[in-house]
């Protein structure tokens, strides 16, 4: 049903300064991949088949990443290396299923996702932010298959005091996987959250949110937030939070993109046994 989706790369990255002064934060990789084919993987495994990047300037390495590079290609033949070749190769998707848009000025989530309208007709489309990286189950996957229309933005529960960190939920009916969405507020303080369940950065949304979108002024961080867009579908549609089954890793963050590495090396059997001992020397 969803065979689209929107991959929002134009921002700047400043908390990972001096490293994302020419590289993007999305090829920031967590273990031995850049961040935005995790997320890509995860889109493919929802069954999604067009993707479309909404880049900025110095993004060019993400168009590259998912392009043929010959040279590397004509080495790993010439050392008989097929298994790096046959990686390099699955990474290539099918001539005309990926797209790229330029967001010319880095004005928010909203104003990128905004950017994607052309590539977009009269259907729901996916978006995934790779900074969000969800170790375990495809989280998009699993919202696609719960998906019945209106608009779905992936939900997890945080600290008290991290509220102004995310768009956080006025919850309805709630039956411990899907939340209807009742109100949508970005980033409010703690004494002003209406409660601790927050968006992640995993949304399918129908195509009246670029409407809406189109009409949208700045407002939190001096950008166009996708949450106020999304705030203003309440009641027009249905909309529900989805709990997803992985763990969310905030990878826009120096300590979140450290855990992930972590985390993700540990669920590597190759790498785990001397990672573990590692760690467990550093402890001790
Ligand atoms: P962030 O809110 O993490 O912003 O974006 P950022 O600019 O990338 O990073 P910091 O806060 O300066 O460190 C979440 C996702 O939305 C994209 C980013 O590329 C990232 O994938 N984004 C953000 C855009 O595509 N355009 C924007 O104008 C802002």
């Amino acid at each position: 049903m969803i065979k689209k989706a929107i991959f929002p790369v134009g921002g700047l990255g400043t908390r990972f300064l001096p490293a994302t002064k020419a590289l993007p934060k999305e090829m920031l990789p967590v273990v031995d991949k850049p961040l935005i084919q995790y997320a890509v993987e995860e889109a493919a495994a929802a069954g999604i088949d067009e993707f479309i990047f909404v880049t900025g300037r110095n993004k060019s390495a993400i168009e590259d990443h998912f392009d043929h590079s010959f040279e590397l290609e004509k080495t790993l033949i010439t050392k008989g290396k097929a298994d790096a070749l046959a990686m390099v190769h699955d990474m290539i998707h099918k001539p005309g299923s990926v797209s790229y848009v330029r967001q010319q000025d880095p004005a928010g989530l909203g104003h990128a996702v905004w950017c994607a309208r052309n590539m977009v007709h009269d259907e729901p489309v996916a978006i995934l932010l790779a900074d969000d990286l969800i170790l375990g189950q495809s989280c998009i996957a699993e919202m696609v298959a719960h998906y019945r229309g209106g608009n779905m933005v992936a939900a997890m529960n945080v600290p008290t005091d991290q509220t102004q960190s995310y768009g956080i939920i006025t919850p309805g009916k709630d039956d411990g996987k899907l939340v209807e969405v009742k109100g949508l507020v970005e980033k409010p303080e703690p004494k002003d959250a209406p409660s601790t369940i927050a968006v992640v950065g995993r949304y399918i949304i129908e195509p009246t949110v670029f409407q809406t979108l189109s009409n949208s002024e700045r407002s939190v961080g001096d950008e166009i937030q996708l949450t106020d867009a999304l705030a203003q579908q309440i009641g027009k549609s249905e909309f529900y939070g989805f709990r997803f089954s992985g763990e969310r890793f905030d990878c826009g963050s120096k300590v979140g993109f450290l855990q992930a590495n972590i985390a993700f090396g540990m669920a590597n059997e190759t790498l785990a046994p001397e990672l573990m001992s590692w760690i467990r020397g550093r402890l001790s």
